[in-house]
């Protein structure tokens, strides 16, 4: 995880660099750090805690140049200290770095280093790979065909085993700063007479919208305005330059106490931007422009396998529900960090789908990397254009959200359902759903937005009821079939942003196990808003925890009669290709309201981050 930065250019380097660190913050807030250098001198600031304490730092000493390098944390070697902090040096000053990934083999690094008579002042992998470039440096002979900092760099890269996207300075190449990636994102921004490197586009686009994506295993040497991308095998790369439309703005909180309210609130707006041009009237079928597969390709999958993390894996939940039930195609649900591991049955006529917010988590991309090298094609769902997962895909969809910076995933997941919804439309209509069925759905496609915009405007009723539940310590959310995933996630946010243990349960497996935790202290939040045929069913199991003393929560569909209860969220009557969608967003605004009155960092939890790249 960690973001990283990189700027050459004219202007104030700290100003430009503490900027794009703000906009990294979500893929790791423990530390933070930033090297400059000035006429061969580096100068350096490192504080522990978020980006605001190094501003403090640098606001009482702050350093000067026009080029640097700067890191936000997330711990992965070491513990939160400010050794720990990137940028890391080489044991003799002459190289900084910093580093996103992981060094796998970084002992055996350190171990051969220390056998040179190298000291080292941090726990981290990180300053194992910095001090290799410095013994490479001092060991290349000056050579007129080869540079050196680049060869130092290049021969230290191909010892590493593991993951990296890094930023490198030496004392001794003042206008000059080489980029590398493997599994880590990097991009190279490119502006009018200066250049940035960072972890997400998003941290410079208001400087350039010029970007250039590193693949792995290349490596850009910047000098002064000029770059240069080779691979790690000295092979010369032409740059692939792209124009991004990512919306910085997009990115602040224009009045929003948090960026999770805020993006809680822009899922009507993101839910229309998944349907924009998909949805098609004269053939009741949606249509996606990227799949990169014809029609009879399509009809042949007889098997799907849908793979991802966190809260994407939920939405692959989802998509069983709903595939299954529309298009009649197998369907099976993969964490992508167990399906990269194992020998699952892989044939011809399988698909695997990978969905990813970000497009960079490590484990869904080896996922990926995995089916196909066993020769199966992969589509990718995911928000991040340019992302390596949407390069690397077969073929995709993209979300089309806008950025998400709040660590919790929130309108990317109901857009993400609601993509899974139109393919379910769109692979079923190629099979035997009829028209009318299509229609319909259609149908529950366009109310959707406005239907999810009645739903935000019960926040404040949501508040209200998450304050009569702020000091429990448990949770248990219920729900059937398709709300069984929605119960999940419902328990996921609540862990996350509030740090109640929470689980997700079907309603009706309750009995085996989970109703023994039920008292007044672990209140119920019961989903009766999925398909009719279990209605009744998830009530009787609703009652069965109230008769045992639990209060509950319930979300119902307007005027289903619920009998007693505690709570009651009434979501618009909904078709089940959205209703998924629709019960989102009450155990969205729960979580956050919870998370708030009981004064958690609701963008920023503990120990989280946004972009999960490492293993
Ligand atoms: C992290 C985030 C989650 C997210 C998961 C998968 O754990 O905190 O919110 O669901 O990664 O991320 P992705 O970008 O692949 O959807």
């Amino acid at each position: 995880m960690c973001g990283i930065a990189a700027y050459l250019g004219q202007r104030l380097a700290v100003e430009i660099l503490m900027d794009a660190l703000r906009r990294l913050e979500y893929r790791g807030y423990d530390s933070a750090g930033i090297a400059t250098l000035e006429h061969e001198k580096i100068h350096c600031c490192r504080a522990v805690g978020t980006i605001s304490v190094l501003q403090r730092k640098l606001t009482d000493s702050p350093i000067p140049g026009s080029m640097g390098i700067g890191h936000t944390r997330w711990a992965t070697h070491g513990s939160v200290t400010e050794l720990n902090t990137h940028p890391h040096f080489s044991m003799n000053g002459k190289f900084a770095i910093v580093h996103n990934g992981v060094v796998e083999n970084f002992a055996s690094i350190r171990e051969f280093l220390s056998l040179q008579g190298y000291v080292f002042y941090s726990d981290t992998d990180t300053e194992a790979l910095v001090n290799l470039m410095a013994y490479h440096y001092a060991k290349e002979p000056a050579n007129a065909t080869k540079d050196r900092f680049l060869e130092s760099v290049r021969k230290s890269l191909l010892h590493v085993r593991g993951t990296y996207g890094i930023a490198v300075v030496c004392q001794e190449r003042p206008r000059e700063i080489i980029g590398a990636r493997n599994s880590s994102p990097l991009v190279l921004g490119i502006g009018k007479g200066e250049l940035f490197l960072s972890s997400d586009v998003a941290s410079f686009t208001a400087h350039t919208r010029d970007a250039v994506f590193l693949n792995d295993n290349e490596l850009v040497h910047i000098k002064n305005d000029s770059f240069a991308i080779t691979t790690l095998d000295r092979e010369e790369v032409e740059a692939v330059r792209q124009q991004v439309d990512w919306d910085t703005v997009a990115a602040e909180l224009n009045g929003y106490p948090h960026f999770m309210l805020k993006e809680i609130f822009e899922q009507p707006q993101a839910l229309e931007n998944a349907l924009r041009g998909r949805i098609e009237n004269e053939t009741a079928t949606a249509h996606f422009g990227g799949l990169q597969m014809t029609t009879d390709e399509l009809r042949s999958i007889n098997r799907i396998i849908f793979c991802a993390c966190g809260t994407a894996w939920c939405a692959c939940l989802v998509a069983e529900y709903l595939i299954e039930r529309f298009a009649r195609i197998p369907v099976e649900v993969e964490y992508a960090s167990e399906f990269r591991y194992r020998n699952a049955p892989l044939d011809p006529k399988t698909l695997v789908i990978v969905i990813s917010q970000s497009g960079e988590t490590v484990d869904t991309l080896a996922a990926m990397r995995e089916a196909q090298r066993r020769g199966t094609r992969v589509l990718a769902i995911t928000n991040s254009v340019g992302s390596t997962i949407a390069r690397e895909a077969n073929g995709g969809i993209y979300q089309h959200s806008g950025p998400e910076i709040g660590v919790a995933s929130t309108k990317a997941f109901t857009s993400q359902l609601c993509i899974v919804a139109l393919l379910a439309l769109h692979l079923g209509r190629l099979r035997d759903l009829s028209e009318a069925e299509g229609m319909e759905i259609i149908g529950a496609f366009k109310q959707l937005p406005s239907q999810a915009k009645s739903i935000l405007d019960q926040s404040a009723h949501i508040q209200t009821i998450a304050a009569r539940y702020q000091n429990c310590s448990d949770m248990i959310f219920l729900g059937r079939q398709s709300m069984f995933p929605v119960a999940l996630e419902g328990a996921l946010k609540l862990k996350e942003i509030s740090y109640i243990h929470a689980e997700g349960y079907p309603a009706a497996e309750m009995k085996h196990g989970p109703i023994a935790l039920v008292a007044p202290q672990c209140p119920v939040f019961c989903l009766a808003c999925g398909e009719e045929n279990i209605f009744e069913k998830t009530l009787s199991n609703m009652q069965e925890v109230r008769a045992r003393g639990a209060r509950t929560i319930v979300v119902a569909r307007e005027d289903s009669p619920i009998g007693a209860t505690d709570d009651v969220i009434w979501i618009p009557p909904a078709h089940a290709v959205t209703s998924s969608i629709l019960a989102t967003i009450p155990v969205q605004l729960f979580a956050y309201h919870m998370g708030v009155l009981r004064g958690c960092n609701v963008d920023k939890p503990r120990h989280l981050a946004k972009s999960v790249t490492v293993e």
